[in-house]
């Protein structure tokens, strides 16, 4: 009409700015959707569910049950209040504790993790918590332990969809899957931006054979190459 203002909606507030979504749970977002019919119906766990914004996608999707594990008290509640909100809380389940522990002896169609694999010490960056990021000195100090535990958690013919960096030994990855009957295959590689002050904490080992490779800097720019990588029963005959 004319002479009419634009109706402008403010975003709503994030619940809590450390938990903020990055570009880890856009790409890990993606892949998911772009396979929406194998989400429809499925009982999924997400071990780190932080802000709950990839239980939130789950959910739209369709998933049958959400069960959402995160060892910090703040992510469950921001988790539990999302979830509500969206209208997904019968059918949600956040649980506060370490890795795969307080889901022993369960099993679920689908797994996902965008678990802290940035290989660095344990430090508070952009406003995050030292358990967002830091993988340890390689990456994989979280990475390893659920590798191992999938086999134990996946139902039969179920499957994870993990974000994993390029630069956190992609082959390592695949060869401990390998050891458990699993394999692994890279859905999606997109770049994620890298901020000074975390490429300033990177293993300088790790930057030093990674640079030029899987980690492009342009000036003051870095971008690293992160997988969403799906891993599944192997293949019948062959891994
Ligand atoms: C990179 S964030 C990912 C958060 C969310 N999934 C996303 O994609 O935005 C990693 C999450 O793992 C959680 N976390 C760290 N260590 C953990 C552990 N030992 N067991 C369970 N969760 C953990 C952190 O609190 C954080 O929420």
């Amino acid at each position: 009409m004319p002479g009419s203002r634009p109706v402008i909606v403010p975003p709503a507030p994030v619940a809590v700015p450390a938990l903020r979504p990055s570009e880890y749970t856009a790409a890990l977002i993606q892949v998911l959707r772009a396979d929406a019919s194998r989400v429809r119906g499925a009982r999924v766990l997400e071990v780190g569910c932080g802000s709950g914004a990839v239980l939130a996608a789950l959910g739209a999707l369709g998933a049958a049950h959400l069960c959402g594990i995160d060892i910090e008290d703040n992510a469950i509640s921001a988790s539990t209040q999302l979830l509500e909100e969206l209208g997904h809380g019968a059918i949600s389940e956040l649980l506060c504790g370490d890795m795969l522990r307080p889901v022993a002896g369960r099993r679920f169609d689908l797994i996902v993790a965008n678990l802290p694999h940035f290989p660095m010490p344990a430090v508070e960056i952009g406003g995050r918590l030292p358990t967002w990021s830091a993988g340890g000195a390689d990456g994989r100090s979280l990475l390893d332990p659920f590798l191992a535990g999938l086999a134990d958690h996946l139902a039969p013919g179920g499957r994870a969809v993990i974000a994993h960096n390029a630069f956190d030994d992609l082959g390592r990855s695949r060869d401990r899957v390998a050891a458990s009957g699993l394999s692994l295959r890279v859905a999606l590689t997109t770049l994620v931006y890298i901020s000074p002050e975390k490429l300033a904490r990177m293993t300088a080992e790790i930057l030093r054979a990674e640079d030029g490779r899987t980690i492009h800097r342009y000036g003051p720019y870095s971008f690293g190459e992160l997988h969403i990588v799906e891993i599944g029963p192997a293949p019948e005959g062959g891994s």
